[in-house]
């Protein structure tokens, strides 16, 4: 059943996957710090960032533009190492990327564009062990989930923007991650493609019980799909605050008012810019 705002009724319980040990969160990020070397200068982008996401979690990280949210993502997922603090993922430290850690990004040139969408959805889980057939099989599968089936054999430049955020979700999804991390994926598209596609992610996620951490900067869109929300601080960021709405009502709700208020509070942005934003009422 699902509300009027396509969110889910909340788990009461999840299962933690089988490489996990029950006793510690699946993501630990403590006092991590993160930044770049630019003309032999370090630039923090994230001062100290803590917080723990448990298997089975829809987890929202939310702040303003330049904070580091992606930055974050990118330290997750192994692709930038922190300069301090610690990452631990399923009780293991220094992560290399790794198809535990599938990403989804915010463009839609993610693609291969030289490869139909089956191929697309194939070819990761060939280079990860999946025999032709098995891959071919299990893309095929992942397509069905996404509602593409009927574009497997089209190529990128033949599909919307929607379509391809899709592919990317199936793609990563294909590779039974235990952690899906997805950067803005929605951000470039129009607002109803953006709604209808929240809904399904909603769907998704409920079908597979991936653990999803999410990062956007539309309260809205964290309000839909979140479980709990970090928010960080401006840039070099810090976590601000942590919310949990598991139980939320709701647009239509007082509570729901309530904390997109909180939220709005402690983003410390205008109403209209958040608006414009969210584009989602
Ligand atoms: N490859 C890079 N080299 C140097 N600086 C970078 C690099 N990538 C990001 N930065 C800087 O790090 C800071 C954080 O960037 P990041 O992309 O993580 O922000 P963000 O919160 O994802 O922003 P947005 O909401 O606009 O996507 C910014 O000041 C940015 O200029
Ligand atoms: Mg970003």
């Amino acid at each position: 059943m699902r509300t009027l705002s396509g969110r889910m009724p909340r788990r009461q319980a999840r299962v933690a996957p089988s490489e996990h040990e029950p006793s510690g969160p699946l993501l630990r990020v403590e006092h991590v710090r993160l930044g770049y070397w630019t003309a032999r200068q370090f630039t923090v982008a994230v001062e100290d960032v803590s917080f723990d996401v448990e298997a089975g979690e829809r987890i929202i990280v939310i702040g303003p533009s330049g904070c580091g949210k992606s930055t974050l993502l990118k330290a997750i997922a192994g692709f930038i190492e922190p300069a301090g603090g610690l990452i631990q993922m399923a009780g293991r430290t220094s992560l290399a990327p790794g198809p535990d850690r599938a990403v989804v990004f915010q463009e839609f040139d993610q693609l291969f564009p030289w490869r139909s969408v089956l191929s697309n959805v194939a070819y990761p889980l060939r280079v990860n062990g999946h025999r032709r057939r098995a891959a071919i099989a299990k893309a095929r599968q992942y397509l069905e989930l996404t509602n593409l089936a009927h574009a497997a054999d089209r190529y990128p430049h033949q599909l919307s923007g929607g379509m391809k955020q899709r592919v990317a979700i199936a793609r990563a999804l294909a590779l039974d991650p235990t952690l899906l991390l997805m950067d803005e994926p929605f951000g470039s598209l129009d607002a109803i493609t953006r709604q209808r596609l929240q809904t399904e992610l909603n769907r998704i996620v409920e079908q597979t019980r991936v653990t999803l951490l999410f990062v956007t900067h539309s309260i809205e869109e964290a309000l839909v799909l979140g479980d709990r929300i970090v928010v960080l601080g401006d840039a070099p960021s810090r976590v601000i605050a942590t919310v949990d709405i598991r139980g939320l009502g709701g647009p239509e709700t007082v509570e729901y008012s309530q904390m997109r208020g909180r939220l709005r509070e402690l983003l410390a942005v205008d109403k209209e810019e958040v608006e414009e934003i969210g584009g989602l009422e």
